[in-house]
């Protein structure tokens, strides 16, 4: 797979505050990245770097290999952006808020109107593309920020923290948005705090700390990695839980850890493919189960202890 963002020792210096150090970063086409970092970390500041607005003290950023400064009508072709701030112009439909920006990005007409339909319904606003901004909820002006940064086609998008502010139903069609974009596709660039966002729509993070890129991996190796160092547990629950249970599994091989609470066993195992020698022991001996989890580390607990990591 191809690079479509490159940076090379991106570091932007506000006075004597650096608030991006060093960043070398490289995404794939067609990844799902998740931004992560507490406030001021150096997120907006990233992405108005990556998408030309903002020029960097030192360093460069290429888009499909455009330098985003030095050859910007080609890297920003491939570009769409949600801003974290936005400001409408209220007393305008959706469809004439898109029509200016249309003709701004200097689209023809009837391409202009076809794009306009194809942004609108992406979205889901069709139904309230006559009705005036100021009349729209907070989520249905995100919604339109989003489709006024898909007019121009874009194959990478940024969204710096979408969803913040939106109440639960409004950020849950944010996010199946920005799911079906990245099923068709097209690359994600998401800024965000929130663990569960990142978790439920990326495939791979970055964690920037006080400027600097504390972490790069897919989610997949980071649960892996965390696996490995506070190992794999599995959870078993049973209709009921008989003090035999217990003593039985701590005697087998590879057990590490036996826990019980309420009607369940939590197992310490030194590999996950013990879970069919744990469960066919219990039956044997009269165990009735209800259910068997694999408990693997979140987003949270990853996050959690590279922070700890880091103070050590
Ligand atoms: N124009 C500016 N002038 C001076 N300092 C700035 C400017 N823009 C950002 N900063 C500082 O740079 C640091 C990084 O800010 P940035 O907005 O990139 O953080 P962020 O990760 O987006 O935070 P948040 O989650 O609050 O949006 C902060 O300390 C901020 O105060
Ligand atoms: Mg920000």
């Amino acid at each position: 797979m191809a690079a479509i963002i490159e940076t090379e020792h991106l570091t932007k210096k506000f006075k004597h505050l650096t608030a991006v150090n060093d960043l070398n970063l490289t995404i794939e086409e067609g990844d799902t990245f998740g931004f992560l970092g507490p406030n001021g970390a150096g997120k907006t500041t990233t992405i108005r770097m990556l998408t030309g607005f903002l020029k960097p003290t030192t360093g460069s950023v290429r888009i499909q290999g455009h330098d985003v400064f030095r050859d910007s009508k080609k890297a920003k072709e491939h570009i769409g952006l949600v801003p974290d701030m936005f400001g409408l112009y209220e007393v305008l439909n959706a469809d004439e808020h898109l029509r200016y920006y249309g003709t701004l990005y200097g689209m023809g007409d009837r391409e202009r109107e076809k794009e306009i339909d194809r942004v609108i319904s992406l979205v889901d606003l069709d139904e309230r593309r006559k009705s005036k901004i100021k009349e729209y909820s907070h989520g249905m002006k995100q919604r339109l920020v989003i489709a006024q940064a898909l007019l121009n086609n874009p194959t990478l998008l940024f969204l710096d923290e979408p969803t913040v502010g939106l109440d639960p139903k409004g950020a849950y069609e944010v996010r199946n948005i920005i799911k079906s974009l990245a099923k068709e596709g097209m690359t994600i660039f998401l800024s965000s705090h929130l663990l569960n966002e990142v978790q439920d729509l990326c495939r791979t993070v970055g964690i920037i700390h006080y400027g600097i890129l504390i972490k790069l991996d897919t989610i997949n190796n980071l649960t892996k990695e965390l696996q490995l160092q506070k190992g794999n547990f599995i959870n078993i629950e049973l209709a009921t839980l008989k003090e035999k249970f217990i003593k039985l599994l701590r005697e087998m091989k590879g057990v590490e850890k036996v826990f019980q609470y309420q009607n369940n066993i939590k197992v310490q195992v030194k590999s996950t493919e013990l879970v069919s020698d744990l469960v066919s022991n219990l039956v044997k001996n009269g165990g009735k189960i209800k259910s068997v989890t694999e408990m693997k580390p979140d987003l949270e607990q990853i996050f959690l202890s590279l922070t700890e990591v880091k103070k050590a």
